[in-house]
């Protein structure tokens, strides 16, 4: 891995990953371990200080999560975030209570002296709170740091042991200042370097492919024009070359020239053996008049495991098979209670590959983030607009033709898309938007082109911004280059005289229309 990290134990807190995140950009290896990991696992990462994660929990709660025993005295400096911080106290001496308001959302918290973790950042500064239980005194040996009227303990220390505790979110964005304290921690706490660089990955996961797979045996990767795949596959190559086969499946629900392009770059530009399958006819005569979303994925979801296997097959005997597993996947996985819920679209079952393949996996980013996955991706030398394509589901433009499929409908929204999308890229802010599309809506209304009466279609376009996906705000685009594309649409795309911008957040709506 590296030969110095700082790993984060997991509390639960949804939030967990996101100091893993914010301490690997600050140039040092992290990863999150279940909070009651052993010491032997811990050590195994080389630690030189950890990290206790924020979690739901009351420390008094009969089946709350405890500090790991060995932990006090393992000589480790620790940062106790939130839950983190209030195990901490009660473990080693303080009192936790319940107030009888819980703290949540912005506040300012002021510093009680300088002190290195708080080093170059202002006396009063803006965080993130979110705890029902907070601390009443403090164990022997800590002092308070910084504080509120609300919080009189929003940080505490000891700096004989090298203990901290912060009551306060610092890896989340409204924390203005989190990263510099999370960086404070690890720089002048820890003594960390700021060695660590997504790139280093690269050599390290090529090593543990060829370990994993051996001198003989090959592999097969699927390939969906995404990101993730994409490294992944790029990767495998650099460790076993021509014993990797990707596999395409042109679905002709891809966007406009992006079959072209996937099939161009891997077979000529980084020269990956790539078998390219034309089942456009397929998925569309499976889709005929199929309206309801949830029956369209699993339809496209079905047929691409069938093809995929019958590809496989045809392959002769090969044992492997490569998925482009995220770190977040591995974590989400690990800690199932929290996916819990009902289902608002059946997005994992899409492009997901056959359970039954008994074939054994390669993942090589499954320690990895989504930025880090790019980072290699340029590395490795994939193109990088590939590199910072949006994502793009599964089910492809059959989510985003609302209502019936068809040939001429998909053709209607690949233009309409297009057009938006280059002038997104022309202005600019392709970047500043972490997805944008078109949506092709079952609604025909009256416009007049020329001196003539029409009835046609109408484009809605979607461009959102988030952080993770899971809410996301409307984006804010120039009303001129709403404009531009709203009378390209209408002038170039045949059957299409209107078009109108979603200005939906999430919650209450999805990202995607379907
Ligand atoms: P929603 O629409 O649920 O989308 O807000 C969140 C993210 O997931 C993508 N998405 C899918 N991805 N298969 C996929 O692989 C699917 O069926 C699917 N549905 C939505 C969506 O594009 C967005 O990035």
């Amino acid at each position: 891995m590296s030969n110095q990290s700082v790993p984060v134990l997991d509390f639960g807190s949804q939030t967990a990953q996101l100091i893993v995140r914010r301490l690997r950009e600050l140039g040092v290896y992290s990863e999150l371990l279940p909070h009651d990991a052993s010491e032997a696992q811990v050590r195994a990462l080389n630690p030189i200080g950890v990290v206790l994660s924020g979690g739901p929990a009351s420390v008094y709660a009969p089946d709350a999560p405890s500090l790991p025993a060995w932990l006090p005295s393992s000589g480790l400096p620790a940062l106790g975030v939130c839950y983190g911080m209030q195990l901490m106290s009660y473990t080693l001496g303080g009192v936790v209570q319940r107030p009888d308001a819980r703290e949540y959302g912005p506040a300012m918290i002021t510093r009680n002296e300088e002190h290195p973790l708080f080093a170059g950042l202002p006396a009063e500064q803006p965080v993130w709170m979110s705890h029902g239980d907070r601390i009443e005194a403090l164990p022997p040996g800590f002092r308070a740091l910084a504080a509120n009227p609300a919080t009189p303990f929003a940080a505490m220390g000891d700096d004989a042991r090298r203990w901290y505790g912060v009551q306060f979110h610092p890896e989340v964005v409204h924390t203005t200042h989190g990263q510099a304290l999370l960086g404070n921690f690890l720089f002048h706490i820890c003594g960390a370097e700021a060695s660590w660089r997504p790139t280093a990955f690269v050599a390290e996961a090529v090593e543990r492919v060829r370990q994993q797979v051996g001198p003989d045996e090959r592999v097969i990767c699927a390939l969906s024009g995404g990101v993730d795949s994409a490294v992944a596959a790029l990767l495998i190559h650099r460790a076993i070359g021509e014993r990797l086969t990707c596999i395409f499946v042109d679905n002709g629900l891809l966007r406009l020239g992006e079959a072209e392009q996937v099939i161009a770059t891997f077979r000529e530009h980084v020269q990956v053996p790539l078998v390219a399958v034309d089942a456009r006819e397929e998925f569309l005569a499976a889709l005929e008049g199929v309206a309801d979303p949830e029956r369209k994925r699993k339809i496209i979801g079905e047929k691409f495991i069938r093809i995929f296997e019958r590809e496989a097959r045809s392959l002769g005997d090969v044992r492997f098979l490569a998925q482009g597993t995220l770190y977040p996947d591995v974590i989400e996985s690990r800690a199932p209670d929290r996916t819990k819920g009902v289902t608002i679209k059946t997005h994992h079952n899409v492009g997901g590959l056959p359970a039954d393949m008994q074939m054994k996996l390669v993942e090589p980013l499954r320690y990895l983030f989504k930025d880090e996955v790019r980072a290699a991706g340029l590395e490795l030398g994939l193109p990088e607009d590939w590199v910072w394509r949006h994502p793009f589901p599964g089910p492809g433009l059959a989510v985003r033709v609302i209502g019936p499929v068809s040939f001429a409908r998909l053709e209607t929204l690949r233009q309409a898309d297009a057009i938006f999308l280059a002038e997104l890229r022309a202005a600019g802010l392709y970047r500043a938007t972490q997805q944008a599309f078109a949506v092709l809506l079952p609604v025909q209304s009256v416009g007049v082109m020329g001196d003539e009466r029409t009835y046609a279609d109408t484009i809605a376009l979607r461009a959102i911004t988030t952080e993770d996906y899971m809410t996301a705000d409307w984006a804010r685009l120039p009303h001129e280059l709403l404009a531009t594309i709203s009378s390209r649409i209408v002038n170039e795309v045949p059957g299409v005289n209107r078009v109108v911008y979603d200005l939906s957040s999430k919650p209450p709506a999805t990202i995607e229309w379907e």
